[in-house]
């Protein structure tokens, strides 16, 4: 099968905003569809998704689809047929990105970050980065997970070192029962933060 092709100068259009939305393995991956939705409800917005193979579990391609966006995984990154000058799906898509959103990220890509890891799309594509390119983190775990001191250690690199914004989490009931810190900031806010930085304009109320 042939592997997607996804070209940054051919792909950006002039005077939009073009958000790259991260998702990894978290239950509250459920919610791109529900983003991609909203965030196109904006003049000219462009949304791309990008996901970890486990957060595939948690939101159907679909959805995403039907909402008007793309998702791409790793699967779209590798092909047995490389040529040099061929483009490279990390590097184009960082190329297209004005805005990254990592909603939600998990214990695990939190970590990676940390660290520098880049063995899948999402990191490599984080790895790879402009450092000007406004990139948010809105972690997503097991209160405990976030309670481990290396969640704090993770967070401190990120904000101090990789200069991300990292948003979140907030406390509530978890979809695994537990109650207290750690779901991924709620969804409107996300919006929220995406409109304030990109100083979007609902289509709605545009004359
Ligand atoms: C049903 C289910 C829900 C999960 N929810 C979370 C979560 O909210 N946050 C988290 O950090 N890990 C969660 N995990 C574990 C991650 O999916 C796991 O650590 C995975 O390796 C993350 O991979 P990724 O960072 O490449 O997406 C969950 C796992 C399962 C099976």
């Amino acid at each position: 099968m042939d592997r997607r092709s996804f070209i940054s100068e051919e792909e950006r259009i002039p005077d939009h905003s073009h958000i790259l939305l991260i998702t990894t393995g978290s239950v509250a991956s459920i919610k791109a569809p529900l983003i991609v939705s909203e965030l196109l409800q904006y003049a000219n917005v462009k949304v791309e998704v990008v996901s970890t193979t486990k957060s595939l579990s948690f939101f159907k391609a679909a959805d995403v689809i039907e909402a008007g966006s793309r998702v791409w995984t790793d699967e779209d990154e590798w092909s047995d047929d490389y040529k040099i000058g061929d483009p490279i799906l990390h590097i184009e898509l960082r190329r297209w990105a004005d805005l990254v959103l990592v909603a939600p990220c998990s214990a695990n890509t939190l970590s990676k970050i940390a660290h520098g890891t880049c063995d899948n799309l999402v990191t490599s594509l984080l790895r790879a980065l402009a450092p000007t390119t406004p990139t948010y983190i809105f972690p997503a775990m097991n209160t405990l997970m976030y309670e481990h001191p290396l969640t704090a250690e993770h967070v401190r690199i990120i904000r101090d070192i990789v200069r991300y914004k990292v948003v979140g989490p907030i406390g509530k009931g978890l979809a695994c029962g537990d109650i207290g810190l750690g779901a991924m900031t709620e969804w409107r806010d996300i919006i929220r933060i995406a409109v304030d930085k990109l100083q979007l304009i609902r289509k709605s109320s545009q004359v």
